[in-house]
């Protein structure tokens, strides 16, 4: 067969797989259907969950089975539903988390021990983590913690901080069996101690592994693959073919005849090429059929392996051979297995190919360098024959293209042997340590003749700094037939930077720190080469030290807590950790979010059109092209609204659907509905939008400021006298730092399903909102209609952390808009990329401060000034200025300080509120100063902190009187904790001992204000009904995002009711049932709710009173029915009026928070100077929560909280165009922490003894304030690098910016590769740019601010 009919409705295959042990056979399947969206849409099996659509985030993780005939193997990996073409899986044997266990039947071990360890908050990323680890032990049921690590690299959680899930994970692992004890925090010794706090969960309740009880790979399979039928496979789709082919020839064929249809492997280069960038392939060509691509043969030079193998099958392959053959001759076999380790996840690794990563000539491939550098080459066939090719400077042309041509086809790699004297390596550095794609990579290759120091031939590849694959060729020239010295090397670098002259304007930017890395790169080669030849006995001795990787081995970590009273009764579960409520249904799969609603009859999807121009008039909106398009039912345009099209936030009107103009890139024009997603989304990309641009965009704060670009008021703070204070102070400080935004990335993207009731312009809206009554109101505005017609309902949120507080509205008013003129239930569901150019973020602030202090490290003076990047919408941005600036003392008593902040107006999507709510920016400018007052001084920061921390009754910066005995407490048990004045002794003489790699200590203190400071948030509602068998539902104003809310609040209902826990069940957060409620947000969601359950339990409690003194003995049930029989209602409201809190701006005092959460946070870091890679070694955090009511879930809040502060200060980074366009729009290019950013040492201690007047039961808010103490990390990593600048003779502040990734620790330790670097200068237009530009530090800063 040569041609192929590419159009729909011609003959097509049968596809047959399994999925869960039940035959699937797919008659009409579409070539473009990925298996996430058949078993979502398909086969109903939700379990599966869509977290990004491009292997970024694991949670769609299933696992996959196949039978190879070759060697009779059945063979089981875990991968990404969302790459995985239908197409592919014949043959195949799928099993999704629901086939692994549910609650109808039993529950499988790794779910049983994820959601009982607490590993599961808010449940979306957990099915994704159980597969990963499931299929991982269905391949080696005694797992090692790296290969748990390692299982679970690509599965990313928002909530939880990883350490529960390791936790439960590691009870698999043979050598954690004894793990009752653990070590002691920081000591870094082996030695051990018995945990005699109580513990989070009990291991001995476990299920046993049993392997006899999982499914079976199915032998009609094993039966159809050794019948290995020769027929080739064709399925026809509306707009793709597919073709999978068996033998060679054919493929040859196939591909002389159709030289540009891909070969689709992994899918894991094409798949997210056609999702993402919209990619049509009429016909594709699938060759993991044919056998001759998955071949091993040995020969005298090398091996040749088969490119249709996975990257993990090549490393076994490798490592099978490294088994073999002396070390001698596997040099670049075990580079090539160290450097397969680290691309993408294991998920992407078990289906990326050989071929498909060399072809896809990326130009950060990691194999490509290491392979060119190694001298290997590829066997290729095509119609015209067979060739040799080797991979070299001249097979690599640009991104993408290679030497072959069209039809040639990859059938296999020669990999060869080293030869006595080779030495290979290969190196990396990425944004994130696992998982991401690499900044810079290499392959580093040199061989000598035998006992000698000489250099015979050397070759160096680079990835990453420039358009492909690249040889260092004029450094290897100047190598070459030198001895390996250091004189050689200095030469070496010279050339090597000269050699690659990176333009500023480099696609992904940082080249700076490119060019700094292939020399970082080469002097690692160096020392490893001196090792290698101190080893072949060369050298004598090696004058340097080969350089250690730095540290990873995760240590058992602490979680204190106080046990309840020993008078409370055994059935009362306030203050124990009780299991997250829905952490079992989590962990099936069976818990419902919103796009699991199974679909309704004529149900439609709305897909979102938005602005392609920063600034720019709309002339036309032409949709005719999109409505003609296959399934397309209508446009949603402004014109369409019924009611109104804005709404209104402190006193700014924001449009729903853009009118006349457009004010950023995202900003929503229109939506298309349609009968699938897929034609949703063809048409809205399908709609032609005429721009007609305005004049300049504003998008940094410098352009802000410079054009008054402002949303009003700016907000001051301040006490005492500051000028007369600077007047006085012995010595005075100027600095400044960016802190960039941070995206919310919840797991669960913004989701809605909207149903016209077809009665009296009722609607039900299922909505993942934080605020189901602000939809309910914005949606009744938007439809004219009255909110007593619109119920909202919302199960739980996959994840919200304050994104889903107030945008969600907006989505759902055009969602709504669009059910009610087509009178059809609608969904709308955003894509990753979608939800994060929409949605906005945590604002990005600027912060300048001028500080005045003694000698003796008293700071009597503060001036800080503050920018925030709002975007082109109010939205929350004045209440995020207002608490930055209440939260501008931290924990410190500084008389004379001044706050002033505005909100910048630029021409980027608007940011919004995000966990923390401005304190995480406020306080690290604070803790910034700190350090440079204490490098000013020369002096320990903590010091600086100690001698102006709040003491004694303390008054605050607004007014307020307040004791700090708690938070001087935490501070204390901290030190002790983490043993800190021992280690900071440790990390000076590690410091002293190595000059690469530095370690850094920091402790930092938190004082977080719960609740909001608008009096009238401060208020919530509940319903608790008794139905006559007992049961009790409760329904109160808080959304369940993950925090425990349901749990906390069955607590108490199940302590005020004396009934057991079991009896409590909250299905929803419901308008209908509770109305006009306020946000699940600033921290108070418990404190609450809580108190309004309470009153409404309080109160049945009392109606059953009567009979209960009349029948004492009597059991719940027989109270229930009696109250039935006596005509006594069981339905009863609660209320709470929360504290009236308040803040006078014009008088600059208040009482905006009811208490404080206090804390305080050590974290130690390892750091390689060389590359700016770093690893948090140990981290002991102290949190006051008052008396926890559940300890599990207040733990798990410190520890997500944490990780996601450690993300926002070291990881997490947002880049825009010049043309305001955000390019991180998913994880590859945005990096979330990972389990590979988990603390090694990871500790947590409740303060015991603390007492709450203010909350429940005695309780504290606990969701935001630690996110703060994230930054421990970051101000640990400047201390290191403060003792690498050291090094080098810099001493005194410094600045660098949060996030702190490795580029700018690396530039920031100023080694001699970083320093002396020609860079190009001139005209150019950066790649991207710095939306915190500041002002020219030349102009005052008060000529800014002219405060009312
Ligand atoms: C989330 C994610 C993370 C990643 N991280 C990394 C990373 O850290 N480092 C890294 O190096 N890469 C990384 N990658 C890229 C990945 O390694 C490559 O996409 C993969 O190796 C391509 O193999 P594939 O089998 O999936 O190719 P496919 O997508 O199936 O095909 C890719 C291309 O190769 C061609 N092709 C495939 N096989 C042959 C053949 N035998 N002969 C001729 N042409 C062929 C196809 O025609 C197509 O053009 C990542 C990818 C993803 C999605
Ligand atoms: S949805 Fe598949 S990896 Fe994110
Ligand atoms: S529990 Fe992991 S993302 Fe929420």
């Amino acid at each position: 067969m040569a041609e192929v009919k590419t159009s729909a409705g011609a003959e097509t295959d049968t596809l047959c797989f399994f999925v869960n042990g039940k035959k699937v056979l797919e008659k009409d399947v579409d070539p473009e259907t990925t298996l996430l969206s058949f078993l979502r849409q398909k086969l109903r099996l939700t379990g599966t969950k869509y977290g990004c659509g491009g292997g970024g985030c694991g949670a769609c993780t299933v696992m996959v089975s196949r039978y190879r005939p070759a060697d009779k193997t059945i063979y089981h990996y875990s991968a990404n539903a969302c790459l995985l073409p239908l197409c592919q899986l014949h043959g195949a044997a799928v099993t999704t988390v629901e086939g692994i266990g549910s609650t109808k039947t039993r529950i499988h071990p790794v779910q049983e021990r994820i959601a009982k360890s607490h590993g599961s908050q808010c449940g979306f990323c957990t099915p994704g983590m159980v597969m990963s680890m499931y299929t991982l032990l269905r391949n080696n049921p005694q797992p090692s913690l790296e290969d748990i690590t390692q299982a679970l690299a690509g599965n990313l959680c928002r909530c939880t901080g990883y350490r529960p899930i390791i936790d439960a994970c590691r009870t698999f692992c043979q050598e954690a069996n004894c793990c009752q004890v653990n070590r002691i925090p920081n000591s870094g010794s082996e030695k051990e101690i018995k945990n005699e706090t109580p513990l989070l969960f009990d291991k001995s309740e476990f299920l046993p592994l049993d392997q006899t009880q999982d499914l079976i790979f199915p032998p009609e399979l094993i039966l159809m693959a050794e019948r290995s039928s020769l027929q080739t496979l064709i399925f026809h789709g509306e707009r793709v073919t597919w073709i999978s082919p068996v033998l060679l020839e054919e493929l040859v064929q196939l591909k002389t005849s159709n030289p540009q249809a891909p070969l689709i492997m992994g899918n894991t280069s094409i798949g997210p090429a056609v999702t993402f960038k919209g990619i049509v392939h009429p016909l594709v060509i699938s060759s993991i059929r044919v056998k001759e691509l998955f071949e091993v043969t040995e020969t005298t030079h090398g091996v040749w392996v088969g490119a249709g193998f996975t990257l993990s099958e090549v490393r076994a392959i490798l490592k099978k051979l490294c088994r073999q053959f002396p070390e001698a001759k596997t040099e670049l076999f075990r580079a090539l297995i160290q450097q397969i380790g680290n691309v993408g996840s294991q998920q992407i690794r078990n289906v990326a190919t050989l071929g498909g990563n060399i072809m896809s000539a990326y130009p950060n491939s990691d194999m490509n360098p290491v392979l060119a550098a190694g001298n290997c080459s590829v066997s290729t066939i095509c119609s015209g024959g067979q060739r040799e090719v080797p991979l070299n400077q001249e097979f690599f042309l640009t991104f993408g293209e290679t030497v072959l041509k069209p039809e040639e086809i990859v059938v296999s790699v020669l990999i060869p042997f080293s030869r006595k004297g080779e030495i290979v390596r290969a190196f990396r550095q990425a944004p994130r340590k696992e998982s991401a794609f690499a900044t810079v990579t290499t392959g580093m290759r040199v061989l000598f003749s035998e006992g000698f120091r000489v250099v015979e031939d050397v070759s160096i590849y680079f990835g990453g700094i420039g358009p492909t694959t690249a040889r260092a060729t004029k450094t290897c020239a100047a190598i070459i037939a030198r001895p390996w010295n250091d004189e050689t090397l200095r030469w070496a670098y010279d050339i090597l930077m000269k050699e690659f002259q990176l333009s500023p304007a480099i696609p992904g930017g940082k080249a700076e720190f490119r060019r700094t890395l292939t020399l970082s790169f080469l002097f690692k080669f160096h020392l490893e080469v001196l090792q290698s030849l101190g080893k072949m006995n060369v050298i004598e001795d090696t004058v340097l030290k080969k350089m250690e990787p730095l540290p990873r081995e995760i240590q058992l970590s602490q979680q204190e807590y106080q046990d309840v009273s020993e008078g409370q009764r055994d059935e009362d579960p306030v203050g124990r950790p009780i299991m997250h409520s829905s952490a079992i249904s989590q962990a099936t799969g069976e818990a419902i979010y919103c796009d699991d609603i199974p679909q309704i009859d004529g149900e439609l999807f709305l897909a979102l059109v938005t602005s392609s121009r920063a600034h720019a008039k709309i002339i036309n909106v032409d949709v005719s092209h999109a409505l003609l398009l296959p399934g397309v039912v209508d446009v949603i345009r402004a014109k369409d609204i019924p009611g109104k099209n804005t709404r209104v936030i402190s006193g700014y009107e924001e449009e729903i659907l853009a009118g006349t103009q457009v004010s950023c890139i995202g900003q929503i024009v229109c939506a298309v509905v349609a009968d699938t997603r897929a034609h949703a989304k063809r048409a809205a990309s399908a709609v032609n939008i005429i721009y007609e641009d305005l004049p300049e965009p504003i998008f940094t704060i410098e352009d802000a400021i410079r054009r008054s670009s402002y949303f009003e008021p700016k907000r001051k703070l301040e006490r005492g006298n500051v000028e007369e204070a600077f007047r006085s102070v012995e010595m005075i400080h100027e600095g400044l730092i960016r802190i960039g935004g941070q995206e919310h990335f919840y797991m669960e993207t913004q989701s809605m399903l909207v149903l016209p009731v077809g009665e009296q312009g009722e609607f039900k809206i299922h909505v993942s909102s934080q605020w189901p009554t602000s939809v309910q109101i914005a949606v009744a505005e938007t439809l004219a209609i009255p909110a007593n017609r619109i119920s909202c309902h919302v199960k739980r949120l996959g994840g919200g952390f304050g994104g889903k507080v107030v945008k969600t509205s907006i989505l759902a008013c055009i969602t709504s808009v669009a059910a009610w003129k087509t009178n059809r239930a609608v969904r709308c569901v955003l894509e990753r990329g979608e939800d994060m150019l929409i949605t906005g973020g945590r604002h990005p602030v600027l912060g300048k401060y001028k500080v005045g202090f003694q000698k003796d490290g008293k700071i009597l003076a503060a001036d800080i000034q503050i920018w925030t990047n709002a975007g082109n919408a109010v939205d929350e941005s004045i209440f995020v200025l207002e608490k930055i600036l209440l939260h501008l003392d931290n924990a410190y008593n500084i008389p004379n300080l001044r706050g002033r902040a505005t909100a910048c107006r630029t021409n980027l999507p608007s940011n919004t509120s995000f966990r923390g709510f401005g304190v995480p920016q406020a306080a690290c400018i604070i803790e910034n100063f700190i350090i440079d007052v204490g490098l000013v001084l020369q002096c320990p920061a903590d010091q600086v902190r100690e001698r102006n921390m709040y003491k004694g009754p303390s008054l605050t910066h607004y007014k307020v009187e307040f004791s700090p005995e708690n938070l001087l407490r935490c501070w204390d048990e901290c030190k002790l904790k983490s043993d800190y004045c021992g280690r900071r002794i440790a990390v000076d003489t590690f410091n002293q001992q190595n000059r690469w790699k530095k370690r850094g200590l920091s402790i930092i203190p938190i004082k977080y204000g719960i609740g909001f400071s608008d009096s009238v948030m401060n208020q919530a509602a509940a319903l608790v009904n008794i139905y006559r068998d007992g049961s009790v539902l409760v329904t109160h104003a808080g959304t369940e995002m993950g925090q425990g809310v349901h749990t906390k609040i069955q607590q108490v209902a199940s302590r005020e009711l004396h009934i057991p826990l079991s009896k409590v069940y909250i299905s929803e957060s419901n308008t209908s049932a509770v109305p006009n409620t306020f946000p699940s947000a600033a921290s108070f969601g418990t404190d609450a709710n809580g108190m309004a359950v309470k009153n409404a339990c309080q109160t049945l409690y009392q109606r059953l009173e009567p009979i209960r003194q009349k029948n004492p003995k009597g059991t719940w049930e027989s109270l229930v029915l009696a109250a039935i029989e006596m005509k006594i209602s069981l339905s009863a409201t609660g209320y709470h009026r929360g504290p009236d809190c308040y803040m006078d701006w014009d008088k600059m005092e208040g009482h905006p928070y009811p208490y404080y959460t206090y804390g305080a946070c050590c974290c130690e870091v390892e750091l390689d100077c060389l590359t700016g890679d770093y690893r948090t070694v140990t981290t002991n955090i102290v949190v006051d929560i008052g008396k926890s009511l559940n300890p599990s879930l207040d733990i798990g809040q410190i520890e997500g909280a944490f990780m996601q502060g450690l993300g926002l200060y070291t990881l997490e980074e947002l880049k825009f165009s010049p043309t305001g366009l955000l390019y991180t729009r998913g994880p590859s290019q945005y990096k979330l922490p990972a389990v590979c950013d988990m603390p090694l040492s990871f500790n947590v201690y409740l303060l015991p003894d603390s007492y709450n007047p203010h909350a429940i039961y005695s309780s504290k808010g606990i969701g935001e304030p630690v996110l703060f103490l994230g930054s421990t990390v970051f101000f640990a990593i400047k201390d290191a690098v403060a003792a690498a600048r050291k090094e080098v003779g810099l001493t005194g502040p410094f600045s660098l910016d949060s996030p702190a990734t490795p580029d700018r620790i690396c530039l920031a330790c100023a080694s001699p590769f970083t320093q002396n670097q020609e860079n190009e200068t001139g005209c150019f237009q950066p790649w991207a740019i710095d939306i915190l530009k500041a002002p020219p530090s030349n102009v005052s800063v008060d000529s800014y601010f002219s405060n009312k």
